[in-house]
Protein backbone atom coordinates (compact mmCIF):
# COMPACT_ATOMS: atom_id res chain seq x y z
CA UNK A 1 0.00 0.00 0.00
CA UNK A 2 1.82 3.17 -1.24
CA UNK A 3 -1.24 5.56 -0.60
CA UNK A 4 -3.41 6.75 2.42
CA UNK A 5 -6.38 9.23 2.77
CA UNK A 6 -5.58 12.25 4.09
CA UNK A 7 -7.21 16.10 4.06
CA UNK A 8 -5.88 18.20 1.63
CA UNK A 9 -5.84 22.20 1.57
CA UNK A 10 -6.11 23.10 -1.95
CA UNK A 11 -7.25 26.56 -1.75
CA UNK A 12 -9.70 28.83 0.04
CA UNK A 13 -12.62 26.57 1.52
CA UNK A 14 -11.53 23.65 -1.15
CA UNK A 15 -10.30 20.97 0.49
CA UNK A 16 -11.05 17.21 1.25
CA UNK A 17 -10.16 13.92 1.62
CA UNK A 18 -8.32 12.22 -0.95
CA UNK A 19 -5.58 9.50 -2.31
CA UNK A 20 -1.71 10.83 -1.36
CA UNK A 21 1.43 8.70 -1.12
CA UNK A 22 2.23 7.31 2.11
CA UNK A 23 5.34 9.09 4.00
CA UNK A 24 8.37 6.64 4.64
CA UNK A 25 10.70 7.38 7.49
CA UNK A 26 14.23 8.29 6.19
CA UNK A 27 17.35 9.10 9.14
CA UNK A 28 16.04 10.70 12.03
CA UNK A 29 12.53 10.57 10.82
CA UNK A 30 9.25 8.21 12.49
CA UNK A 31 6.09 7.56 10.81
CA UNK A 32 3.08 7.06 12.36
CA UNK A 33 -0.24 5.43 11.94
CA UNK A 34 -2.60 8.05 13.07
CA UNK A 35 -5.42 6.56 15.56
CA UNK A 36 -6.48 10.08 16.74
CA UNK A 37 -6.82 14.03 15.66
CA UNK A 38 -8.95 16.96 15.44
CA UNK A 39 -9.50 20.41 13.88
CA UNK A 40 -7.90 23.37 15.28
CA UNK A 41 -9.24 27.25 14.98
CA UNK A 42 -5.89 27.64 13.01
CA UNK A 43 -6.93 24.88 10.55
CA UNK A 44 -10.37 27.49 10.20
CA UNK A 45 -8.04 30.48 9.82
CA UNK A 46 -6.22 27.85 6.97
CA UNK A 47 -9.16 26.92 4.92
CA UNK A 48 -11.00 30.77 4.92
CA UNK A 49 -7.64 31.80 3.54
CA UNK A 50 -6.45 33.57 6.77
CA UNK A 51 -3.19 32.15 7.28
CA UNK A 52 -1.13 31.00 4.18
CA UNK A 53 0.01 27.51 3.09
CA UNK A 54 0.94 25.99 -0.18
CA UNK A 55 -2.07 24.36 -1.78
CA UNK A 56 -1.55 20.80 -1.54
CA UNK A 57 -0.43 20.34 1.80
CA UNK A 58 -2.17 17.89 4.29
CA UNK A 59 -3.72 20.19 7.41
CA UNK A 60 -3.77 19.38 11.29
CA UNK A 61 -1.16 19.46 13.51
CA UNK A 62 -2.96 17.51 16.76
CA UNK A 63 -1.58 13.90 16.15
CA UNK A 64 -2.16 10.82 18.82
CA UNK A 65 -0.60 7.54 16.88
CA UNK A 66 1.10 4.34 17.04
CA UNK A 67 4.64 4.36 15.50
CA UNK A 68 4.37 2.56 12.17
CA UNK A 69 8.29 3.01 11.02
CA UNK A 70 11.69 4.03 12.87
CA UNK A 71 14.06 5.67 10.61
CA UNK A 72 18.10 5.12 11.12
CA UNK A 73 19.09 6.56 14.36
CA UNK A 74 16.37 7.02 16.38
CA UNK A 75 16.45 5.15 19.70
CA UNK A 76 14.44 4.26 22.36
CA UNK A 77 11.19 3.00 20.82
CA UNK A 78 9.78 0.18 19.29
CA UNK A 79 7.32 -0.11 16.52
CA UNK A 80 3.98 0.14 17.81
CA UNK A 81 4.33 2.13 20.29
CA UNK A 82 1.84 4.19 21.10
CA UNK A 83 2.75 8.24 21.09
CA UNK A 84 1.61 11.29 21.42
CA UNK A 85 3.25 14.14 19.14
CA UNK A 86 3.30 18.26 20.11
CA UNK A 87 1.72 19.88 17.33
CA UNK A 88 5.35 21.73 17.16
CA UNK A 89 7.75 19.55 16.48
CA UNK A 90 11.49 21.16 17.12
CA UNK A 91 15.08 19.70 16.67
CA UNK A 92 16.20 19.86 19.72
CA UNK A 93 19.57 20.71 18.47
CA UNK A 94 19.71 24.55 16.93
CA UNK A 95 20.13 28.17 18.74
CA UNK A 96 16.68 28.87 18.98
CA UNK A 97 15.86 25.20 20.53
CA UNK A 98 18.71 25.19 23.20
CA UNK A 99 18.14 28.67 24.25
CA UNK A 100 14.42 27.11 25.54
CA UNK A 101 12.77 28.54 22.24
CA UNK A 102 12.06 25.51 20.61
CA UNK A 103 8.69 27.09 19.16
CA UNK A 104 11.08 29.50 17.01
CA UNK A 105 13.04 26.34 15.67
CA UNK A 106 15.79 27.38 12.51
CA UNK A 107 16.18 23.29 11.92
CA UNK A 108 19.60 22.75 12.98
CA UNK A 109 21.16 26.33 12.52
CA UNK A 110 19.42 29.52 13.95
CA UNK A 111 15.69 31.11 14.83
CA UNK A 112 13.21 30.89 12.31
CA UNK A 113 10.09 32.86 13.07
CA UNK A 114 7.06 30.07 14.09
CA UNK A 115 9.74 27.48 12.76
CA UNK A 116 8.64 24.90 15.22
CA UNK A 117 5.21 24.84 13.60
CA UNK A 118 6.05 22.58 10.54
CA UNK A 119 2.79 19.87 10.63
CA UNK A 120 0.30 21.55 8.25
CA UNK A 121 1.94 24.69 7.89
CA UNK A 122 5.32 23.54 6.03
CA UNK A 123 4.88 20.10 6.24
CA UNK A 124 2.23 17.63 5.88
CA UNK A 125 -0.01 17.14 8.91
CA UNK A 126 -2.18 14.97 10.76
CA UNK A 127 -4.97 14.64 9.11
CA UNK A 128 -4.21 11.64 7.70
CA UNK A 129 -3.96 7.87 8.31
CA UNK A 130 -0.44 8.26 8.29
CA UNK A 131 1.89 10.92 9.61
CA UNK A 132 5.46 11.34 8.99
CA UNK A 133 7.45 12.90 12.44
CA UNK A 134 10.75 15.04 11.46
CA UNK A 135 13.27 15.13 14.24
CA UNK A 136 11.55 12.11 16.17
CA UNK A 137 14.27 11.73 18.46
CA UNK A 138 12.87 15.00 20.17
CA UNK A 139 9.15 14.59 19.61
CA UNK A 140 7.88 11.43 19.69
CA UNK A 141 6.33 10.43 23.54
CA UNK A 142 4.85 6.80 24.53
CA UNK A 143 1.76 7.62 26.32
CA UNK A 144 1.17 6.01 29.47
CA UNK A 145 -0.96 2.63 29.22
CA UNK A 146 -3.69 4.19 31.52
CA UNK A 147 -4.86 6.95 29.19
CA UNK A 148 -6.83 6.99 25.85
CA UNK A 149 -6.37 8.63 22.85
CA UNK A 150 -8.93 10.84 23.94
CA UNK A 151 -7.55 11.67 27.18
CA UNK A 152 -4.10 13.21 25.33
CA UNK A 153 -5.24 14.58 21.99
CA UNK A 154 -5.99 18.01 23.32
CA UNK A 155 -2.33 18.19 24.76
CA UNK A 156 -0.67 18.30 21.44
CA UNK A 157 -2.06 21.77 21.32
CA UNK A 158 -5.02 23.75 22.78
CA UNK A 159 -3.80 22.62 26.10
CA UNK A 160 -0.13 23.06 25.28
CA UNK A 161 -1.22 26.83 23.94
CA UNK A 162 -3.79 27.60 27.00
CA UNK A 163 -1.60 26.49 29.94
CA UNK A 164 0.90 28.64 28.32
CA UNK A 165 -0.80 31.83 28.47
CA UNK A 166 -0.98 31.45 32.24
CA UNK A 167 3.02 30.14 32.24
CA UNK A 168 4.32 33.10 30.17
CA UNK A 169 2.21 35.54 31.75
CA UNK A 170 3.71 34.09 35.32
CA UNK A 171 0.79 33.74 36.67
CA UNK A 172 1.31 33.60 40.70
CA UNK A 173 -0.52 31.84 43.75
CA UNK A 174 -3.60 34.38 44.62
CA UNK A 175 -3.23 36.44 41.37
CA UNK A 176 -6.39 37.81 39.57
CA UNK A 177 -6.59 36.47 35.88
CA UNK A 178 -9.19 37.53 33.43
CA UNK A 179 -8.93 35.27 30.03
CA UNK A 180 -10.56 36.96 27.14
CA UNK A 181 -12.32 34.38 25.13
CA UNK A 182 -13.50 30.93 25.98
CA UNK A 183 -13.09 28.82 22.80
CA UNK A 184 -10.84 25.87 23.19
CA UNK A 185 -8.19 27.72 23.89
CA UNK A 186 -9.32 30.57 25.98
CA UNK A 187 -10.90 27.45 28.06
CA UNK A 188 -7.45 26.03 28.82
CA UNK A 189 -6.00 29.17 29.52
CA UNK A 190 -8.53 29.32 32.18
CA UNK A 191 -7.44 25.65 33.63
CA UNK A 192 -4.10 26.73 32.96
CA UNK A 193 -4.62 29.75 35.51
CA UNK A 194 -5.79 27.12 38.68
CA UNK A 195 -3.04 25.23 37.48
CA UNK A 196 -0.66 28.17 38.33
CA UNK A 197 -2.29 28.91 41.44
CA UNK A 198 -4.69 32.39 40.79
CA UNK A 199 -7.35 33.22 43.33
CA UNK A 200 -9.82 34.79 40.81
CA UNK A 201 -10.37 33.69 37.21
CA UNK A 202 -12.32 35.44 35.08
CA UNK A 203 -13.83 33.86 31.91
CA UNK A 204 -15.29 36.24 29.28
CA UNK A 205 -17.10 35.51 26.39
CA UNK A 206 -20.58 35.94 24.30
CA UNK A 207 -21.48 32.20 23.91
CA UNK A 208 -23.30 31.17 26.98
CA UNK A 209 -23.15 27.05 26.32
CA UNK A 210 -18.98 28.24 26.29
CA UNK A 211 -19.35 30.19 29.28
CA UNK A 212 -21.06 27.46 31.24
CA UNK A 213 -18.46 25.18 30.29
CA UNK A 214 -15.52 27.96 31.25
CA UNK A 215 -17.31 27.69 35.02
CA UNK A 216 -16.93 24.17 35.33
CA UNK A 217 -12.96 24.15 34.12
CA UNK A 218 -12.32 26.93 36.98
CA UNK A 219 -13.81 30.04 36.02
CA UNK A 220 -14.94 31.89 39.49
CA UNK A 221 -16.89 34.18 37.07
CA UNK A 222 -18.13 34.54 33.78
CA UNK A 223 -18.57 37.95 32.07
CA UNK A 224 -20.70 37.99 28.34
CA UNK A 225 -18.82 41.14 26.90
CA UNK A 226 -22.54 41.42 24.78
CA UNK A 227 -24.29 43.06 27.90
CA UNK A 228 -21.62 44.23 30.06
CA UNK A 229 -18.41 46.57 30.13
CA UNK A 230 -16.28 44.02 30.60
CA UNK A 231 -13.59 46.16 31.73
CA UNK A 232 -14.92 47.89 34.11
CA UNK A 233 -16.49 44.97 35.82
CA UNK A 234 -13.12 43.45 35.76
CA UNK A 235 -11.66 46.40 37.26
CA UNK A 236 -14.46 46.67 40.03
CA UNK A 237 -13.87 42.47 40.54
CA UNK A 238 -10.22 42.93 41.18
CA UNK A 239 -10.06 46.38 42.93
CA UNK A 240 -7.86 48.66 40.00
CA UNK A 241 -7.25 45.54 37.56
CA UNK A 242 -5.90 42.29 36.76
CA UNK A 243 -2.31 40.87 37.34
CA UNK A 244 -2.71 38.78 34.19
CA UNK A 245 -5.07 39.11 31.43
CA UNK A 246 -4.54 36.10 28.93
CA UNK A 247 -5.70 37.14 25.35
CA UNK A 248 -7.03 33.92 23.57
CA UNK A 249 -8.82 35.52 20.22
CA UNK A 250 -6.25 37.03 17.96
CA UNK A 251 -8.63 40.26 17.74
CA UNK A 252 -7.50 44.00 18.13
CA UNK A 253 -10.89 44.35 20.27
CA UNK A 254 -9.91 41.90 22.95
CA UNK A 255 -6.24 42.73 22.48
CA UNK A 256 -7.22 46.04 23.57
CA UNK A 257 -9.75 45.37 26.31
CA UNK A 258 -6.49 43.04 27.91
CA UNK A 259 -4.52 45.84 28.12
CA UNK A 260 -6.89 47.99 29.58
CA UNK A 261 -8.20 45.57 32.14
CA UNK A 262 -4.68 45.00 33.63
CA UNK A 263 -3.97 47.00 36.95
CA UNK A 264 -0.33 49.06 36.61
CA UNK A 265 2.66 46.71 36.17
CA UNK A 266 0.46 43.62 35.16
CA UNK A 267 1.21 41.18 31.96
CA UNK A 268 -1.00 41.24 29.28
CA UNK A 269 -0.43 37.14 27.73
CA UNK A 270 -1.15 36.81 23.90
CA UNK A 271 -2.20 33.83 22.31
CA UNK A 272 -4.38 35.05 19.55
CA UNK A 273 -3.30 34.59 15.81
CA UNK A 274 -3.89 38.34 14.58
CA UNK A 275 -4.33 39.64 11.33
CA UNK A 276 -3.32 42.97 10.37
CA UNK A 277 -2.63 45.19 12.47
CA UNK A 278 -2.75 45.35 16.42
CA UNK A 279 -2.18 48.73 17.89
CA UNK A 280 -1.44 49.85 21.48
CA UNK A 281 -3.61 52.76 22.45
CA UNK A 282 -1.39 55.56 23.96
CA UNK A 283 -3.68 55.68 27.73
CA UNK A 284 -4.40 52.30 28.08
CA UNK A 285 -0.73 51.90 27.78
CA UNK A 286 0.22 54.63 30.18
CA UNK A 287 2.25 56.15 27.31
CA UNK A 288 4.78 53.53 27.70
CA UNK A 289 5.67 53.81 30.97
CA UNK A 290 2.96 51.75 32.97
CA UNK A 291 5.64 49.17 33.85
CA UNK A 292 3.31 46.55 31.87
CA UNK A 293 5.04 43.25 30.18
CA UNK A 294 3.03 41.92 26.84
CA UNK A 295 4.38 38.53 26.10
CA UNK A 296 3.20 36.01 23.31
CA UNK A 297 3.50 32.53 23.19
CA UNK A 298 3.43 29.89 20.36
CA UNK A 299 2.24 26.30 21.65
CA UNK A 300 4.92 24.38 23.39
CA UNK A 301 6.03 21.48 21.76
CA UNK A 302 8.60 18.92 21.98
CA UNK A 303 8.36 15.39 24.02
CA UNK A 304 9.13 16.67 27.42
CA UNK A 305 6.40 19.71 27.08
CA UNK A 306 4.59 16.40 25.95
CA UNK A 307 5.55 14.37 28.88
CA UNK A 308 4.70 16.77 31.56
CA UNK A 309 1.37 17.39 30.37
CA UNK A 310 0.87 13.48 30.14
CA UNK A 311 1.84 13.15 34.15
CA UNK A 312 -1.25 16.23 34.68
CA UNK A 313 -3.97 14.55 33.16
CA UNK A 314 -2.49 10.75 34.24
CA UNK A 315 -1.95 12.32 37.90
CA UNK A 316 -5.63 13.64 37.39
CA UNK A 317 -5.49 17.45 37.68
CA UNK A 318 -7.34 18.07 34.80
CA UNK A 319 -9.33 16.36 32.36
CA UNK A 320 -9.68 18.10 28.81
CA UNK A 321 -12.06 14.77 28.09
CA UNK A 322 -15.73 17.59 28.07
CA UNK A 323 -14.08 19.55 25.73
CA UNK A 324 -14.58 16.44 23.06
CA UNK A 325 -17.93 17.31 22.20
CA UNK A 326 -17.99 15.74 18.44
CA UNK A 327 -17.10 12.66 17.00
CA UNK A 328 -16.27 11.80 13.15
CA UNK A 329 -14.65 9.95 10.93
CA UNK A 330 -11.30 11.10 8.37
CA UNK A 331 -13.72 10.48 5.71
CA UNK A 332 -16.26 12.90 7.12
CA UNK A 333 -14.28 15.41 8.16
CA UNK A 334 -15.56 18.24 5.88
CA UNK A 335 -18.50 17.90 8.11
CA UNK A 336 -16.27 18.34 11.02
CA UNK A 337 -14.95 21.04 9.79
CA UNK A 338 -18.46 22.84 9.03
CA UNK A 339 -20.00 21.48 12.48
CA UNK A 340 -16.60 23.08 14.68
CA UNK A 341 -16.50 26.29 11.62
CA UNK A 342 -19.98 27.20 11.98
CA UNK A 343 -20.21 26.27 15.98
CA UNK A 344 -23.18 24.16 15.81
CA UNK A 345 -25.01 22.49 18.47
CA UNK A 346 -22.70 23.26 21.39
CA UNK A 347 -19.36 21.94 19.97
CA UNK A 348 -16.22 22.59 21.19
CA UNK A 349 -13.52 20.06 19.53
CA UNK A 350 -13.96 17.54 17.30
CA UNK A 351 -12.38 13.82 17.45
CA UNK A 352 -10.97 12.88 13.89
CA UNK A 353 -10.50 8.99 13.52
CA UNK A 354 -8.58 7.57 10.40
N1 LIG B 1 -0.59 30.76 20.19
C1 LIG B 1 -0.78 29.57 19.66
O1 LIG B 1 0.13 28.75 19.61
C2 LIG B 1 -2.13 29.17 19.15
C3 LIG B 1 -2.43 27.81 19.01
C4 LIG B 1 -3.71 27.44 18.58
C5 LIG B 1 -4.65 28.43 18.30
N2 LIG B 1 -4.30 29.76 18.42
C6 LIG B 1 -5.24 30.84 18.14
O2 LIG B 1 -6.00 31.07 19.30
C7 LIG B 1 -7.23 31.71 18.92
C8 LIG B 1 -8.41 31.04 19.59
O3 LIG B 1 -8.56 29.71 19.15
P1 LIG B 1 -9.87 28.88 19.51
O4 LIG B 1 -9.76 27.57 18.83
O5 LIG B 1 -10.13 28.91 20.97
O6 LIG B 1 -10.95 29.81 18.74
P2 LIG B 1 -12.55 29.76 18.62
O7 LIG B 1 -12.88 30.55 17.41
O8 LIG B 1 -13.07 28.37 18.77
O9 LIG B 1 -13.06 30.55 19.90
C9 LIG B 1 -13.08 31.92 19.96
C10 LIG B 1 -14.05 32.37 21.07
O10 LIG B 1 -14.03 33.80 21.10
C11 LIG B 1 -15.30 34.26 21.49
N3 LIG B 1 -15.38 35.66 21.18
C12 LIG B 1 -15.64 36.27 20.00
N4 LIG B 1 -15.57 37.61 20.13
C13 LIG B 1 -15.25 37.86 21.42
C14 LIG B 1 -15.03 39.05 22.17
N5 LIG B 1 -15.12 40.26 21.60
N6 LIG B 1 -14.71 38.93 23.47
C15 LIG B 1 -14.59 37.72 24.06
N7 LIG B 1 -14.79 36.55 23.40
C16 LIG B 1 -15.12 36.63 22.11
C17 LIG B 1 -16.21 33.34 20.71
O11 LIG B 1 -17.52 33.32 21.25
C18 LIG B 1 -15.50 31.98 20.84
O12 LIG B 1 -15.96 31.24 21.95
C19 LIG B 1 -7.27 31.67 17.39
O13 LIG B 1 -6.79 32.92 16.89
C20 LIG B 1 -6.27 30.57 17.07
O14 LIG B 1 -5.70 30.72 15.77
C21 LIG B 1 -3.07 30.13 18.86
ZN1 LIG C 1 -3.56 24.60 16.52
ZN1 LIG D 1 15.49 23.60 16.69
Amino acid sequence: MNTMRANVFHGMNQFGVQDVARPHAGPGEAVIRVTLTTICGTDLHIIRGEYPVKPGLVIGHEPVGVIEELGSGVTGYLIGDRVLVGAITPCGQCHACLSGHQAQCGHGSGYEAIGGWRFGNTINGAQAEYLLVPSAQANLTKIPHALSDEQVVLLADIASTGFSGAESGGVRIGDAVAVFAQGPIGLCATVGAKLMGAALIIGVDGDETRLHVAKRMGADVVLDYRNIDVVAEIKRLTGGGADVTIEALGTQDTFEKALRALRPGGTLSSLGVYSGKVQLPYDAFAAGIGDHRIVTTLCPGGKERMRRLMEVVHHKRVDLTPLLTHRFSLEDICEGYRVFGERLDGVLKVAITP
